[in-house]
C-alpha cells in the first residue's frame, strides 16, 4: 500500500423533481484506503447508485469533492481517473453489447480508451480464464447464463487494471447458490487486482463477507447513518459464511439498517 485514499468530503447532490429540489445526498464523508473494500447498503432510494455515479465521474456533486491520491502526491478527480482508465465499473444489469462476442465485450473499455485491444489479446484470454470462461470467448451474451454474463461484466471492469473498482449490485438477480459462488470469486479477483473497491448491495451477507467495512445509508436526504468494521483476515474462506463472527456482524448491520429505514 502506498497510502493513497479515495476521499469523499462533504458531498451533496440535488435533483430537481416537480419544481422542488430535494437533496438526494447530503454531507457524505467517507475515506476508503487504497486496496480496501467498502460495501454500501441502505433502503431503496437513499442515493447509493447516485454516490457511485459521482465516484465514477458519470455525474458531479453540487457540493463537496471526491479525490483519489495522498498528501504527498497529486490528487486526481473522478474525471481524470476515468480518462486514464483507472476506474472499473460493473453495474446492476450486466449491460453487455448483445452483438459483440464475450471477448469484444471485455475489450470495450480498452477501445473507449483508444487502445488497440488486439495487442492485449493475451490479457483478455487471461481474464477469460480468471473468470472461468476460457471456452466462451466467442459466444454472444444471449448464449450465456445470468451468472456468466455477470462474470463477463466483472472481467470487463478489470480489463484496464483499474485502481478503483465500482460495483452496483453486481449480482443483481442471481440465485442464492450462484451469488455465494460469485461473492467468493469476486474476493479472489479483487485481491489479485489490488484495487480499492466500493460495492453497492442489498445483500447484507455478501456485504459482510466481502467488505472491510459496511457503510449503512439512510434517506431523506441520503446520508451515512452508521459504519460497521469487519476486521477479518483474507482471503476469507467459504466457511466464514458459517462463522459466529460472520453472523454477529450480519446481525449488527441488519439492526442498523432497520433503524435507518
Ligand atoms: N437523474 C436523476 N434525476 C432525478 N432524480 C434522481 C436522478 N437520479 C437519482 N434520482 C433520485 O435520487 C434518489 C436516490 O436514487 P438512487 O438511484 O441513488 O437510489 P439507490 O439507493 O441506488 O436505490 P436502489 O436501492 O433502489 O437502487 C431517488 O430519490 C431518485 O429518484
Ligand atoms: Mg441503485
Amino acid at each position: 500500500m502506498t497510502g493513497r485514499v479515495l476521499s469523499i468530503r462533504g458531498v451533496g447532490r440535488r435533483f430537481v423533481t416537480d419544481g422542488t429540489v430535494p437533496a438526494a445526498l447530503s454531507g457524505i464523508d467517507l475515506s476508503c484506503p487504497e486496496g480496501s473494500f467498502t460495501a454500501l447498503v441502505g433502503p431503496s432510494g437513499c442515493g447509493k447508485s447516485t454516490l457511485l455515479r459521482l465516484v465514477a465521474g458519470l455525474d458531479h456533486p453540487d457540493e463537496g469533492e471526491i479525490r483519489f491520491g495522498n498528501a504527498g502526491a497529486s490528487w486526481l478527480t473522478p474525471d481524470e481517473l476515468r480518462r486514464k482508465g483507472a476506474l472499473g465499473m460493473a453495474f446492476q444489469d450486466a449491460a453487455l453489447m448483445p452483438w459483440r462476442d464475450v471477448r469484444a465485450n471485455i475489450a470495450l473499455p480498452l477501445q473507449v480508451l483508444r487502445r488497440d485491444w488486439r495487442k492485449d489479446s493475451q490479457q483478455i484470454e487471461a481474464l477469460l480464464a480468471l473468470v472461468g470462461l476460457e471456452a466462451m470467448g466467442g459466444a454472444r451474451p444471449a448464449q450465456l447464463s445470468g451468472g456468466m454474463r455477470q462474470r463477463v461484466a466483472l472481467a470487463r471492469a478489470l480489463v484496464t487494471h483499474p485502481e478503483i473498482l465500482l460495483l452496483d449490485e453486481p449480482f443483481g438477480a442471481l440465485d442464492f447458490v450462484l451469488r455465494r459462488e460469485m461473492v467468493r470469486e469476486l474476493q479472489r479477483l479483487w485481491l489479485e487486482s489490488g484495487a480499492t473497491a466500493v460495492m453497492v448491495t442489498h445483500g447484507i451477507d455478501e456485504a459482510v463477507f466481502l467488505a472491510d467495512r459496511v457503510v449503512i445509508m439512510a434517506r431523506g436526504p441520503g446520508r451515512i447513518a452508521a459504519v460497521v468494521e469487519a476486521d477479518i483476515p483474507r482471503p476469507r474462506p467459504a466457511s466464514f459464511f458459517l462463522d459466529p463472527a460472520f453472523h454477529a456482524l450480519c446481525d449488527r448491520v441488519e439492526r442498523l439498517l432497520a433503524d435507518a429505514s
